[in-house]
């Protein structure tokens, strides 16, 4: 069996023509945005998608803005025929696949910036990271006019982010949150884990052994601030290095929580680096 093939459009006038006329015969539409390098994690976004719309598009476009200088962008992992073989047995009708030209034409000058929600935690170690983002998804969702757009709970931070984004904008679409896909010893999939070596991909694992952990000691009553501890401690042994943030924070606006026992819901948030690759994860409590 041939691997079932997908349609590409590269330009934003295409996408909407085709959006528009599924749109026309009643049909609703999902958009799953991604950098490619697709794994089980954006699958699984795409499935979502395709249970709550009619046809599915999925965009794969490496962002430049939101890499700062010194991160991945130029090393970020591309191969844009696997990843249509992915989309498409995962059931997704259009791979939408513009370039750099078609993101930023010349004389481009316009950011969108979330402040609030995306001033702690990444943002406060990638200050450039989420104005890209924000830029970025507002485009992409005002190009591809969808009903609904799935974004991963891996992102929990990005998520809130495109929430108040898309609330602040009064932009047409529902967002909907998706639960993160993990490999069997439970790591987050990533489409960076690929750069992990051997005993490194091992310690990996543990990061959501002690992310659940803390969860559960701060179900059980824990002091955040003591649990916290605990955690940076257990992340040392584990043979992680440094640790940017573990954090216990309001689920919604993202402020932080403690130092007492919590009163209500939170998310714990990590990011924690294993030589040179930097890992999150996070854990609803
Ligand atoms: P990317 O890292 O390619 O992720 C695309 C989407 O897949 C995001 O919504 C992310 O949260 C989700 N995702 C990644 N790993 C996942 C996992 N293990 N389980 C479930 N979902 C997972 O996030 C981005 O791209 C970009 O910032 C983007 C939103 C496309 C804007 O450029």
């Amino acid at each position: 069996m041939s691997a079932p093939s997908l349609p590409v459009v590269r330009e934003p006038a295409e996408l909407r023509a085709q959006v528009r006329a599924w749109k026309a015969r009643g049909e609703r539409v999902g958009l799953v945005p991604t950098m490619g390098a697709l794994h089980e994690g954006h699958l699984s976004l795409v499935r979502l998608a395709k249970a709550q719309a009619d046809r599915v598009v999925a965009s794969v476009f490496v962002n430049p803005t939101q890499f700062a200088a010194g991160e991945d962008f130029e090393a970020y992992p591309r191969d844009e025929a696997r990843d249509a073989a992915l989309l498409a047995s995962a059931g997704c009708d259009l791979l939408y696949g513009p370039g750099p030209a078609q993101m930023y034409p010349d004389g481009f000058s316009t950011t969108v910036s979330v402040s609030g929600v995306s001033e702690p935690l990444e943002g406060a170690f990638r200050p450039t990271h989420f104005a890209g983002v924000a830029t970025v998804v507002a485009k992409l969702l005002i190009q591809a006019e969808p009903d609904v757009a799935v974004f991963g709970e891996k992102d929990f931070q990005q998520l809130q982010v495109i929430r108040r984004l898309v609330r602040d904008l009064d932009l047409p679409v529902a967002i909907v949150g998706a639960p993160t896909i993990r490999t069997q010893d439970g790591l987050a999939r990533s489409s960076r884990n690929a750069y992990l070596s051997e005993a490194e991909r091992t310690t990996a694992g543990k990061l959501n052994v002690i992310l659940a952990a803390a969860a559960e000691a701060l179900r059980g009553g824990a002091d955040v601030a003591s649990a916290e501890v605990d955690a940076l401690k257990a992340l040392a042994e584990a043979g992680f290095g440094k640790v940017d943030y573990f954090e216990t924070r309001d689920p919604d606006d993202l402020k932080r929580l403690g130092p007492g026992p919590l009163t209500g819901p939170a998310r714990v948030l990590v990011a924690a680096w294993l030589g040179k690759t930097r890992l999150i994860d996070n854990i609803a409590v």
